[in-house]
């Protein structure tokens, strides 16, 4: 532990009382000049922190970044147990995919405040203002590029129940990949994947929602269609709350995957399916497909029961 994530730990369990200067240099074997030091680098995360001439430190509020120091600790290999955290980046996904390339490991985050390219499935553009979760992870699961499409439904259900028990609103997932709130577009996954040959070499697994901002901030394209946990709440939601509560999911569903449990992950989601008993048409492509829609197959495709009988499989698209 640094001697910063130190200093945080010790005015946090304070629990907003001083701790005197002095004290902290003891706990922390550093000079009063560094803990001073120390207490200016956490003002400028965005902590509030007083400073009483004699009396010490106390803890005000915390940062409202999405700062490592926020989301974890967490487990060694646990999704989230390395954090790169920027201001303002170009996209997420963007960011982890070279991460990956240089080697970065299983489970590490990169979080932004705000992206200015931010990406969407099927070329579009992610918006992306401040007070949403802009989050990629970077997975290297032991799988074949077949295998790679398990993980937007998993991450899906994972996002959805954790939406769930940290926000307290029932999320619904419309096919593939969309999470709802009363009807209307939350969230979003995007996974990407980098292999060789057969064998995948990583996952980037894209994840953004709408959390503390107002729709009215959103294009005016998505008018009535996308919403905010904000605007369904009436009040805002602890975005750090929220994201602790993704990642413990993820790293639940993760560790399922990896016992064989994937069929009853996939089980977990036709429960909170939005889109299963709808009469649907469903686009991909070019390719246009309206019936029922039945079920899910094993890599998350779409069973839709077609009026003469059939029953067609759609892979990718979306329902519109
Ligand atoms: C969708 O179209 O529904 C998927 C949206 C995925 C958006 C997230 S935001 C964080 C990550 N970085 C990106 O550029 N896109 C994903």
């Amino acid at each position: 532990m640094s001697s910063k994530e130190g200093l945080l730990t010790i005015l946090k369990k304070a629990d907003g009382g001083f701790v005197s200067g002095q004290s902290i240099s003891a706990a922390l074997n550093v000079s009063r000049t560094a803990v001073w030091k120390g207490v200016q680098s956490l003002k400028e995360d965005g902590y509030s922190i007083e400073a009483a001439p004699g009396v010490g430190y106390r803890l005000l509020s915390v940062t409202e970044k999405l700062l490592a120091s926020e989301i974890g600790p967490r487990p060694p290999e646990s999704f989230g147990h390395v954090v790169h955290h920027f201001d303002k980046i170009a996209s997420t996904n963007l960011a982890a995919k070279r991460y990956a390339l240089d080697g970065a490991a299983h489970g590490t985050l990169i979080v932004a405040e705000t992206q200015t390219g931010g990406k969407g499935r099927l070329g579009r553009t992610w918006h992306s203002p401040e007070g949403g979760i802009w989050i990629s992870l970077i997975a290297r699961p032991k799988i074949s590029v077949n295998e790679a499409a398990k993980f937007t439904p998993m991450t899906t259900l994972a996002v959805a129940l954790a939406i769930g028990k940290a926000a307290g609103l029932e999320a619904m997932v419309k096919w593939p990949n969309d999470i709802l709130v009363n009807g209307r577009k939350v969230a979003g996954i995007l996974t990407e994947m980098g292999a060789e040959l057969e064998r995948v070499s990583f996952l980037v697994i894209g994840i953004g929602i709408n959390v503390n901002l107002s729709a009215s901030y959103l294009p005016s394209e998505l008018e009535g269609k996308a919403t905010t946990l904000m605007d369904e709440m009436g009040a805002k939601v602890d975005r750090a709350r929220l994201l602790r509560a993704i990642l413990d999911e993820i790293d639940l569903t993760y560790a399922r995957f990896l016992k064989g449990e994937y069929l009853a992950i996939l089980d977990e989601l036709k429960a909170v399916s939005a889109t299963l008993g709808q009469t649907v048409t469903a686009v991909s492509g070019s390719k246009k497909v309206s019936g029922q829609a039945l079920g899910f197959d094993e890599l998350g495709g779409l069973l839709i029961g077609l009026s003469n009988g059939t029953i067609e499989t759609v892979y990718s698209g979306e329902i519109i």
